[in-house]
C-alpha cells in the first residue's frame, strides 16, 4: 500500500508530500506538533493529545488550522489511507507561509498542516520492552519552555543521535543540580525503594506527557501510588526500576544508565504491569 499523507488540504503521495521553503516551521521551528499512538485499529488518548494541541497553539498564539472535529478526521483518514493498524499518526502546525520576517506575518497568513502515518510492528515493540532500554545522561542545553510541545528539537537529536553512538536508546536531560528532567522523546520514571512511583511534577521543566498522563491512571487502577517530585540520576541508578514512557515507546523499562545497570539489570515487574495494562485504561477512538 503505498504511503499517503496530508499537506495543507490535499492527500498526496508520501513521496510528494513537500512543504514550502518559507514555510515557518522550516525557517524558525515557529510550529507545534503531535504524536499519537496507533493500537488495534484505535487512535490512543486522542483528546488528552488534542488538549495539548490546543494548549501549545494558544502558547505561540497561532491559530486552529481547521476545526477540532475536521482535525480528528483528517487523522483517521490519514490512518486509513495507509491502512495502519498498528503505528503512530504524526500532526504539525506551522504558523504558515510568509516571506521571511522574524516578526508575525499578518493574520491572513493561513496556519499549514502536515500529516503523516506511519506503521509499527507491535511484536517487535514488545521484544524490545521484554529486554528494556539503556539510557544516558546530558546537560540540559533546551530553551526554557519545553512545556510547549514545538519542533524546536535539535537539543533533542543531539542527544539521542549521542546515545545511539554509545549503544543506549535514549537521552535524559540533567539539570546542574543533578536531578533528571525528561529523556530526548519520552519522560522519565522510577520506582522508589519503597514501591512508589515518581515522576518529575509537569511545571514548565518538562513536556506533559500524554502517556505519563495516562500511566497515572493505570498505577491508580493497579493500587500504585505516584509521587511527583525530582529524582537525581543518583537515585535512578539505585531505585528499584527506571522506566520511560511516550505514545511511541509506551512504558519501556530502563536497565542501564550511562553504563551502570539499574537493579539487578533487567526489566522490573512494575514497569509490566503498567505496560500490560495501559491499553485497556487508556482513551481509545476507532481509527
Ligand atoms: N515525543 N518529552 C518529550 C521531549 C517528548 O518529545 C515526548 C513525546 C514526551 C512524551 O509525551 P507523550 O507521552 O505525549 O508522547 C516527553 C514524541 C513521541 C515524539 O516526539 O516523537
Amino acid at each position: 500500500m503505498p504511503r499517503i499523507a496530508y499537506v495543507n488540504g490535499r492527500y498526496v503521495p508520501h513521496a510528494h508530500a513537500m512543504v514550502h521553503v518559507e514555510d515557518r516551521g522550516y525557517q524558525f521551528a515557529d510550529a507545534v506538533y503531535e504524536v499519537c499512538e496507533v493500537a488495534r485499529g484505535y487512535v490512543i488518548d486522542m483528546t488528552r493529545h488534542l488538549d495539548r494541541l490546543d494548549r501549545s497553539l494558544g502558547e505561540l498564539r497561532i491559530a486552529w488550522p481547521m476545526q477540532r472535529s475536521a482535525l480528528t478526521i483528517v487523522l483517521r483518514e490519514v490512518i486509513r489511507r495507509n491502512g495502519i493498524v498498528n503505528g503512530m499518526v504524526y500532526l504539525q502546525v506551522s504558523r504558515g507561509v510568509a516571506p521571511r520576517d522574524h516578526v508575525f506575518p499578518p493574520a491572513t497568513v493561513k496556519p499549514a498542516m502536515v500529516v503523516t502515518a506511519k506503521r509499527i510492528d507491535p511484536a517487535s515493540a514488545a521484544s524490545r520492552a521484554a529486554s528494556g532500554v539503556k539510557i544516558i545522561t546530558v546537560p540540559e542545553s533546551r530553551w526554557e519552555r519545553v512545556d510547549i510541545k514545538t519542533v524546536g528539537l535539535l537539543p533533542n537529536t543531539l542527544a539521542k543521535q549521542k546515545a545511539k553512538e554509545k549503544g543506549a536508546q535514549e537521552a535524559w536531560f540533567v539539570d546542574p543540580d543533578g536531578t533528571v528532567k525528561e529523556g530526548g522523546s519520552t519522560n522519565a520514571w522510577i520506582v522508589s525503594r519503597d514501591g512508589r512511583l515518581v515522576t518529575r511534577p509537569a511545571d514548565f521543566g518538562i513536556l506533559r506527557g500524554i502517556t505519563r498522563a495516562t500511566v497515572m491512571d493505570v498505577a491508580g487502577k493497579l493500587g500504585l501510588t505516584v509521587e511527583e517530585r525530582p529524582f537525581t540520576v543518583e537515585e535512578a541508578m539505585k531505585a528499584r526500576e527506571a522506566f520511560i514512557t511516550s505514545a511511541t515507546s509506551l512504558v519501556m523499562p530502563v536497565i542501564e544508565i550511562d553504563g551502570a545497570p539499574v537493579a539487578n539489570g533487567h526489566p522490573g515487574t512494575v514497569s509490566a504491569a503498567l505496560r500490560e495494562a495501559f491499553f485497556d485504561v487508556a482513551e481509545k477512538t476507532l481509527a
